[in-house]
């Protein structure tokens, strides 16, 4: 069954917006929403602060929690950092992943990608892998060379059997609060390369299960003909999550193309 056969996988990148009662307040709104996208898989994710009462909110529902980032270390001596089994322990059932936003502003890498990757599956998260190339890269024509240094390095020394917890986020960073989609043509274009990569190193049947989703100004708007291609099994909103109504739509127009193919 390919990934998108289970239905559009919508996730809300809440990133660092949100008082505690206005995360609570969405959150419940999205609950409210549910038996209208019992078809998809929604996931949530709030700042740290807010895991725990967005985790309340949730409880019950068929919503679920993730992270923003996690450490590669289990415990110690990392001042300001969390680790995988705490997330865990806060109720997340899944944990973003170099971002571009992290590699862009913290300094992230695909090293550090990696070993938050082992950290996050030893835990028993699922991480969201996050690629995507910047506007200079698209320019010149490398985004794809891009798109495979970040895959070969962030992936490496993982098994196929931990690719069936990853989820991969094409991201154009040009296109990440800016209102400039990428249309859905250049999403499927890279979309079908990063499951070509992935048949070459898990397989095809693992390749094909794999969700792979697409985040950059996605509004109620575009989401339809966006989840309309192929290889395109879902979104993660930004901007768009904060708000119950765009949220919902985004998935309402998901489920929408998804109804039609089935
Ligand atoms: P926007 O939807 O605000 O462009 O953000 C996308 C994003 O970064 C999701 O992780």
């Amino acid at each position: 069954m390919a990934g998108r056969d289970r239905g559009p996988f919508i996730a809300g990148n809440w990133k660092m917006n949100l008082t505690l009662p206005e995360a609570r307040g969405l959150a419940q709104k999205i609950v409210e929403a549910g038996a209208e996208l019992r078809e998809s898989t929604i996931v949530l994710f709030p700042p740290f602060t807010a895991l725990a009462a967005v985790g309340g909110t949730l409880a019950g529902s068929a919503i679920g929690l993730g992270a923003q980032d996690l450490f590669w270390e289990d415990q110690g001596a990392y001042t300001g950092e969390v680790s995988g089994p705490m997330l865990k322990e806060a109720g997340c059932a899944y944990v973003l992943i170099g971002h571009s936003e992290r590699r862009q502003v913290f300094g992230e890498t695909d090293e550090t990608v990696n070993r938050k990757l082992g950290a996050a599956l030893r835990s028993g998260l699922s991480p969201i892998v996050c690629v995507g190339e910047v506007l200079a890269e698209r320019e010149s024509g490398r985004t794809i060379e891009r798109i495979d240094a970040q895959l070969a390095a962030g992936l490496r020394g993982f098994a196929p059997e931990d690719l069936e917890r990853v989820v991969l986020a094409y991201e154009p960073v040009w296109a990440i609060g800016t209102g400039k989609t990428a249309s859905p043509g250049q999403a499927e274009e890279v979309h079908a390369h990063v499951r070509r990569r992935l048949e070459e190193r898990y397989g095809k049947d693992r390749a094909s299960c794999a969700i792979i989703l697409y985040g950059g100004s996605v509004k109620p708007a575009n989401s339809y003909p966006l989840f309309k291609e192929k290889n395109i099994d879902g979104f993660l909103v930004g901007g768009a999550s904060l708000d119950a109504g765009g949220f919902v739509g985004i998935a309402g127009e998901a489920l929408r193309a998804y109804r039609e193919e089935k």
